[in-house]
């Protein structure tokens, strides 16, 4: 799609590596009329000054007021799209218990198009209100109603990757709510990927499909296979939960008598283009085995309080240099904010490495290594998300898409309060720690305005 390119100045902030944060002060974005970064250009360049009077005499400068920062888009690395309406609510339960009693029967609603329609666009208008430029979606098994979540996607202008949930074993889900049988959830696999392919055929698609096995225990041992080979067949990308409590994990070791890493590798399913939800009980060979085949984690610290028993491991995962970015996992979590996201990973990450049994020692409190800095917290949520799905974003480099929010640290209702002595290192943390939907007053995706 042709858009109007634009120029803008202001100060951002953005952490195109791990922890590394960068702040470009007073900096000259041009956008093309692909949506994406042209050139970034400091104070002081010798084109700066023609670029900035061009931009003015066309109309198209955007000029960013005292106390508006410039960030990257957010990248949520795990959601459920027809969990919306559950949000903030049915958090009682373990999950097991969870999945029958609350989520399938919710999700078989979305048989019916009319309120998938109606929730999805919801969900899609508040996400990006909360700045998440980018989602990768669980939908559920209806091939039309997940059809529909990828239409509002593209002409909501949300960056998405979306899957019909595969999840066929009778065992394990109901009757009124699965695939008919493996070849059937192959079948509409495919047919969603066709699907969504048609709606965006352009070399670099705002919406594109995604192979979802819901998890190993919703899935028979054929649909699995068939999804691997769907895997090879179109590079698309791949997504499930994996080894995310105690029963989920056991669960699969007794079926196949090895872990879930290990089990999806042997079906195809792990690959470069994989996002493993959760992944809290992966041991040192699933991490060598998922940093060998390059798939991604999608770290859900707010979910993993209410159903993995555990914290996850990050320091370590990221100690390794795996791809790790930020899950929502509504509404297993309850915020649909990347910036509580960053909060929440960042008390998970400290409860972990100095521990929360008061009655021990210090020295035997917590787990070896240092907690994630608040850095760190936001690079998973903007460019380490994004390298994990293996898209240009998360980052103002030259060549990526501009996927950006204009943070207004004055906005009325802000939680954000800088002062005079505040340095711009501050500043970063300040929004990092305090930034809500109220500061988020414009989001571009691909150089479109879509809130603001
Ligand atoms: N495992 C299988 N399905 C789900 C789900 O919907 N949410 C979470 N958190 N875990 C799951
Ligand atoms: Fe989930």
């Amino acid at each position: 799609m042709m858009k109007e390119p634009f120029t803008l100045i202001g100060t951002a902030f953005h952490t195109p590596e791990r922890g590394r944060l960068e702040v470009l002060e007073d900096h000259l974005f041009s956008v093309d009329e692909q949506g994406r970064i042209a050139e970034v250009l400091a104070p002081g360049h010798p084109d700066y000054a023609a670029r900035e009077s061009d931009a003015r005499r066309a109309g198209t400068l955007v000029l960013l007021g005292d106390g508006q920062f410039l960030l990257p888009g957010l990248v949520d690395l795990h959601i459920h799209a027809p969990q919306w309406p559950q949000m903030g609510k049915a958090l009682d339960v373990p999950l097991e218990v969870w999945l029958r009693k609350y989520t399938f029967p919710l999700e078989a609603r979305f048989a019916d198009l009319d309120y998938a329609r109606e929730v999805y666009a919801d969900l899609v208008d508040n996400l990006l209100a909360n700045g998440t430029t980018t989602a990768l979606y669980f939908a559920t098994v209806h091939v039309e109603a997940s059809l529909a979540l990828a239409e509002i996607c593209l002409e909501k202008g949300q960056r998405a990757l979306v899957g019909k949930v595969a999840m066929d074993d009778p065992e394990q889900c109901p009757p009124f709510y699965r695939d008919a049988d493996a070849a059937s959830a192959v079948a509409d696999t495919r047919l969603f990927i066709e699907a969504v392919k048609a709606l965006d055929s352009s070399t670099r698609p705002l919406v594109q499909p995604v192979i979802t096995p819901r998890f190993i225990p919703s899935c028979t041992d054929a649909a699995l296979h068939g999804l691997g080979e769907l895997a090879t067949e179109f590079g698309c990308h791949v997504q499930t939960h994996c080894s995310e409590s105690d029963w989920a994990k056991a669960f699969v070791e007794d079926r196949f008598g090895s872990t879930d890493a290990a089990s999806l590798e042997g079906f195809g399913l792990l690959t470069r283009h994989t996002i493993l939800a959760h992944s809290n009980f992966i041991d040192g060979q699933d991490m060598d085995l998922i940093k060998e085949k390059g798939a991604g984690i999608a770290h859900c610290p707010l979910s993993n309080i209410y159903f993995a028993n555990a914290a996850f491991p990050l320091r370590a995962a990221l100690d390794r240099h795996m791809h790790v970015g930020l899950g929502t996992d509504i509404s297993g979590g309850y915020s649909p904010s990347l910036f509580d996201g960053c909060r929440h990973a960042l008390s998970a990450s400290r409860m972990l490495q100095s521990g929360v049994h008061a009655a021990l020692p210090a020295s035997e409190r917590g787990a070896p290594g240092e907690p994630i800095t608040h850095q760190e917290a936001f690079w998973l949520a903007t460019a380490g998300g994004a390298e994990a799905l293996d898209l240009p974003t998360g980052s103002f480099r030259v060549g990526h898409e501009f996927d950006a929010l204009l943070i207004d640290t004055r906005a009325k209702a802000s939680n954000i309060h800088i002062n005079a002595d505040d340095t711009i290192e501050d500043v970063f943390q300040k929004i990092v720690l305090n930034a809500g939907r109220a500061n988020i007053v414009s989001v571009w995706v691909g150089g479109r305005m879509v809130v603001g």
